[in-house]
This record gives C-alpha cells, sequence and structure tokens, in this order.
C-alpha cells in the first residue's frame, strides 16, 4: 500500500525496527541497550525467519526517541509500537502482530507516550 499515487511499491511488507541505541551508564534517559535490546533483536530476528514469515524485515536501529520507556520496536507501514521487554513479549509480538496481523494491545505505545514535545 502507499500512500500517493505513483509511489513504488512497498518493498518489505512489514518492516521492523528495534532500537539498540546505546548511552553511558547513568545517562539521564538511559538506553535500549542497556535493556538487552541486542539480544532481543537478536532473537526476533532468529525466531521471524524461524517461523518463515515472508516480507518481513527486522534490522537495529539508532535511537527512536522513546528511550524511557523502551526497548522499543516500530512496525511499518502502520507505525505501531511496542515495549518489548523480554523473549515472551517478542513472541507475542511476532505471533499476534506480525503472523496473524492483530495487535498486542497491552505492549502498545500510545500517542501520549514518550517525551513531550516543545
Ligand atoms: S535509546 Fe532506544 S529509543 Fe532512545
Amino acid at each position: 500500500m502507499s500512500d500517493q499515487p505513483g509511489d513504488p511499491a512497498l518493498f518489505f511488507e512489514k518492516h521492523v525496527f528495534m532500537c539498540t541505541n546505546s548511552r553511558e551508564p547513568g545517562h539521564k534517559r538511559g538506553c535500549c541497550a542497556e535493556k538487552d535490546a541486542e539480544d532481543l533483536r537478536n532473537y526476533m530476528k532468529a525466531e521471524a525467519k524461524q517461523m518463515g514469515l515472508e516480507g518481513v524485515r527486522i534490522n537495529s536501529s539508532g535511537c527512536l526517541d522513546r528511550c524511557e520507556i523502551g526497548p522499543n520496536v516500530v512496525i511499518y507501514p502502520e507505525g505501531v509500537w511496542y515495549r518489548c521487554s523480554n523473549f515472551e513479549e517478542i513472541d507475542e509480538v511476532l505471533q499476534t502482530h506480525l503472523a496473524e496481523g492483530g495487535r498486542v494491545e497491552r505492549l502498545m505505545h500510545q500517542p501520549e507516550d514518550g517525551p513531550k514535545k516543545a
């Protein structure tokens, strides 16, 4: 699905970004890396492959600006954000959102979550 006529077709059906940004210990915002985001991302990628999910790409990202409520995952094109802090929650998002097209509402961020915009 494209937003404007003439836009190219999506290259990936679902494009998942998991923040693995790292900051120095004690930083006031913290970071996703200190909450095991690298292991979670590696697990998510391996499990997606194991499940045979087609058209799904799982990438690491830099800071997504919701550091305090991470580890953060965002899925496009729908733009749904999740906080996934363990392997079981990753499994839920893989199965319910990516495999079945549903939502894991209890893990979803809301628009008001994260830093307040000036
Ligand atoms: S460090 Fe992950 S959102 Fe900022």
